[in-house]
């Protein structure tokens, strides 16, 4: 599938860190232009540079995902420098963790504001050019928490689920233009976002981190292990290919059997 995006120009949200990176390296692996939108200037400047030094094009873009005027500067930066958007990676994610009755009202605010309307936001202000090219693909990073719950993580599931809902319209509404779009929801990936969990898990739940790795997080699993970044990547660069056309309003699982209890 080498080079199969040769000429087309992807943004991939998050993607300074851990998933994201991975998806940003991979994009660019197959040919495409690609922008990185992330909060962190220190770490997105150095993830661009990682790749244009590996011999792709990348640029990065601090954007406040949660924010309209950044994704709506985001995205008039993408055209205006590539000229065009073909890809868009809804991947910009954080975690809280805490029981619903001390769950605080600002941080259930900000990860619903990152993670669902962040997903949003970058979508509206995509559309119109993928609309003018007639085709697009937008790729939604859900997480298993989008299909099932867990304890003290009320609004990343919450926003989680609320993806899945959200890629079923972009799918509806797309199609006439040749637009697709599918979320992706992975177990648990090792991934800076997922290490900082396990502590704060170990608190919520009071055990030691290590039982927290294995009781909690790989519990469910039938495969007992963690995804490597790579592997939701190699997934990403499949559902951007021609072969994936028809993937469109669903959710895809890469999750060693996670949900399949
Ligand atoms: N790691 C896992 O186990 C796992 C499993 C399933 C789904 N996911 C999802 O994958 C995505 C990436 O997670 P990760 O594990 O790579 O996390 P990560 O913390 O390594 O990376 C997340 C990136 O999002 C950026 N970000 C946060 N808030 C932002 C904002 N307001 N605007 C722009 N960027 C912002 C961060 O700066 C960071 O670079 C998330 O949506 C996460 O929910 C992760």
């Amino acid at each position: 599938m080498a080079d199969h995006l040769n000429g087309k120009v992807a943004i991939v949200t998050g993607g300074a860190s851990g998933l994201g990176l991975a998806f940003a390296e991979a994009l660019a692996g197959e040919g495409a232009r690609v922008v990185i939108a992330d909060l962190s200037e220190e770490s997105g400047q150095a993830a661009a540079k990682k790749i244009n030094g590996a011999g792709g094009e990348c640029f990065f873009k601090r954007t406040d995902i949660s924010k309209s005027p950044d994704v709506s500067a985001l995205v008039d930066a993408t055209v205006e420098k590539f000229g065009r958007l073909d890809i868009l990676i809804n991947n910009a994610g954080l975690q809280h963790v805490a029981p619903i009755h001390e769950f605080e009202e600002d941080q259930w605010d900000r990860l619903i504001g990152v993670m669902l309307t962040g997903t949003f936001l970058s979508t509206k202000y995509a559309l119109p050019h993928m609309i003018a090219r007639k085709q697009g693909r937008i790729i939604n990073i859900s997480s298993v928490l989008g299909q099932v719950g867990v304890e003290y993580k009320a609004a990343y599931v919450a926003a989680k689920h609320g993806i899945l809902g959200f890629t079923k319209v972009v799918a509806l509404e797309g199609a006439a233009h040749n637009i697709t779009a599918v979320a992706v929801c992975p177990s648990y990936v090792r991934t800076p976002l997922m290490e900082s969990q396990i502590a704060t898990q170990a608190r919520s739940h009071g055990i030691p981190e290590d039982e927290v790795v294995k009781k909690i997080m790989l519990e469910p699993a039938a495969l007992k292990r963690l995804l490597e970044p790579r592997e939701v990547a190699e997934l990403i660069v499949f559902l951007t290919s021609d072969a994936a056309q028809a993937i469109t309003g669903s959710a895809v699982n890469i999750d060693c059997g996670w949900i399949s209890r």
